[in-house]
């Protein structure tokens, strides 16, 4: 079942639709509440505490994050859903590469959005089922928030826009030093997967660093991403039509 609907009357008026802003916003907080989940997870993991911050209050606020930013990714497919701009349908918000706009990159927020339900579910019957089977899902988290990423600069028209790009670099910095606090104590008794997760992290900021220039943060990015020919021609008269920065489509 395909379910897409039609544009808002903001959009028909020629102009962005209030649901293209919503979606660009809720989108951010929800990486910015994924990037905090993962951090405060290795807190708890790790033990961490103060005693401004004991540890029920840091596992308390893991949780409630966690299902913030699931509430926030909801948001974010409803409102894209709703947007009408693109042909974007329920389905392919939570089946894979199933959408004809972005497909590969809008697919990695399908991926994405499909193990944050997976890791919610599993922590709500997290009493139900063995230890063993809610960790090894919970493992996934470290591979959602990296996913995610690229989804947002695959597909957002906010990749070459300094707010997104100052926000990535943080939220990888955040990322980056959570895997530190959870790699470097047990360096000295797993160093194969201590190594491994350091390795991961420094290849990604490699990989992210060679590939951005000549990807999102190039000029025809738009048509590389596989945005539909009809859109393109769309997207270039609202920019030139719509008044002050950011107001337009820009297709990064
Ligand atoms: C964990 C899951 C997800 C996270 C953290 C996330 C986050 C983001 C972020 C940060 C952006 C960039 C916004 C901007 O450029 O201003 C974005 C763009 C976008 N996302 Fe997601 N997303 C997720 C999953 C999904 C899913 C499942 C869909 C499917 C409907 C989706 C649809 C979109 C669309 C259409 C855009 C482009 C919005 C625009 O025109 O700028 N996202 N996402």
């Amino acid at each position: 079942m395909t379910v897409t609907l039609s544009p808002t009357p903001l959009a028909l008026g020629g102009g962005p639709s209030t649901y293209w802003y919503l979606t660009r916003s809720t989108g951010a907080v929800a990486l910015i509440l994924l990037t905090a989940s993962v951090a405060l997870g290795v807190a708890d993991v790790q033990r961490w505490s103060t005693p401004k911050w004991p540890r029920f209050v840091v596992d308390g606020l893991h949780r409630q994050v966690s299902l913030l930013a699931v509430v926030f990714v909801v948001l974010h497919v409803v409102t894209s859903v709703l947007d009408g701009y693109a042909p974007i349908s329920i389905t392919a918000a939570v089946i894979p590469f199933a959408s004809s706009y972005r497909p590969f990159w809008l697919g990695l927020g399908a991926v994405s959005f499909d193990l944050m339900l997976a890791l919610a579910i599993t922590s709500m019957l997290r009493t139900r089922i063995s230890h063993r089977a809610w960790r090894t899902t919970h493992w996934l988290a470290y591979a959602c928030w990296p996913i995610a990423l690229l989804h947002s600069f695959g597909t957002g028209s906010d990749a070459r826009n300094a707010w997104l790009l100052w926000l990535s670099i943080a939220c990888v910095g955040v990322l980056a030093a959570a895997v530190m606090a959870r790699a470097l104590p047990d360096f000295a008794l797993h160093r194969r997967s201590s190594g491994a997760a350091l390795g991961a992290v420094f290849g990604f900021a490699v990989f992210l660093a060679a590939w951005l220039p000549g990807g999102p943060l190039a000029k025809n990015w738009a048509k590389q991403a596989g945005t539909p020919t009809s859109l393109l021609g769309h997207a270039s008269s609202l920019r030139t039509s719509a008044a002050g920065a950011g107001s337009g489509r820009p297709q990064p």
